[in-house]
């Protein structure tokens, strides 16, 4: 798919046809994917790829928690948002919720949608996405952010939808005992993979940008 293009249609998904993908298709993204760029070409990225019988005992083991309500404990936690930020944050809410016909009040609904949400939105594979802790910092965190960018990319010319969630990872402990990995593996983000529902109603959602001049300040460009 032409550059532009797949950038322009990238949007989150949020709802998948129980399709599951093609291990080699998940091979190719991911051997194209891992063309990103990083510091000091240190790749710190590693995945741990889900589907079957592991991603379907790990997505009750999360909803277990959610529902005892268990307090969140992610090996990166993200910090409440405020101003601006909070403001984007409720405007993606209400977009959300009114396609999906949830009232303000609608408690029984908000809750399925959190559980479809912990499900990956029945996406039939999730790539998790980590690194060691001995390289694990902020500058590692970014260079997955560009794999994980590129994995979102190249779905697109498969036919296939993503949504990168961090809502997956809310209790780490819990994913590295089902898929088996060692406490010493730090987990940044999941992507959820499918092949998307075109029909659902969240899928329709064309998130809003804020426009270039309240983001850019120009500095000796004059033309
Ligand atoms: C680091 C990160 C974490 C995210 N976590 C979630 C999540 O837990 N649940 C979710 O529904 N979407 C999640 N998203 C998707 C964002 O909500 C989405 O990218 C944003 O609203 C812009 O919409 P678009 O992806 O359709 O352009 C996440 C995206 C990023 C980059």
């Amino acid at each position: 798919m032409e550059l532009i293009k797949a950038i322009n249609s990238r949007r989150s998904i949020r709802g998948y046809k129980s399709l599951p993908v093609p291990k080699a298709t998940l091979i190719k993204i991911l051997e194209i994917a891992t063309r990103a760029p990083s510091a000091l070409n240190s790749q710190p990225w590693e995945f741990i790829i889900l589907g079957g019988t592991v991603w379907d005992n790990l997505k009750l083991a999360i909803e277990e928690q959610y529902k005892s309500g268990a307090t969140p404990n992610r090996d990166f936690p993200m910090k409440p948002l405020t101003g601006v930020y909070r403001q984007r944050q409720v405007e993606l809410g209400v977009s959300l919720y009114q396609l999906l016909g949830i009232g303000r009040e609608d408690t029984e609904k908000k809750t399925n949608w959190m559980l479809k949400m912990v499900h990956a939105f029945d996406a039939p594979n999730v790539i998790i996405v980590s690194m060691d802790e001995e390289i694990s910092c902020d500058q590692s965190m970014f260079n997955l952010g560009l794999v994980s960018q590129n994995i979102a990319l190249m779905a697109l010319e498969y036919g296939l939808g993503t949504c990168i969630m961090g809502a997956l990872l809310d209790y780490p402990d819990i994913v590295r005992k089902i898929t088996d990995i060692p406490s010493s593996k730090k987990l940044a983000i999941a992507i959820a993979i499918g092949y998307p529902d075109l029909d659902f109603p969240a899928n329709k959602l064309i998130t809003e940008r804020e426009s270039l001049e309240n983001i850019v300040t120009w500095q000796g460009v004059d033309q």
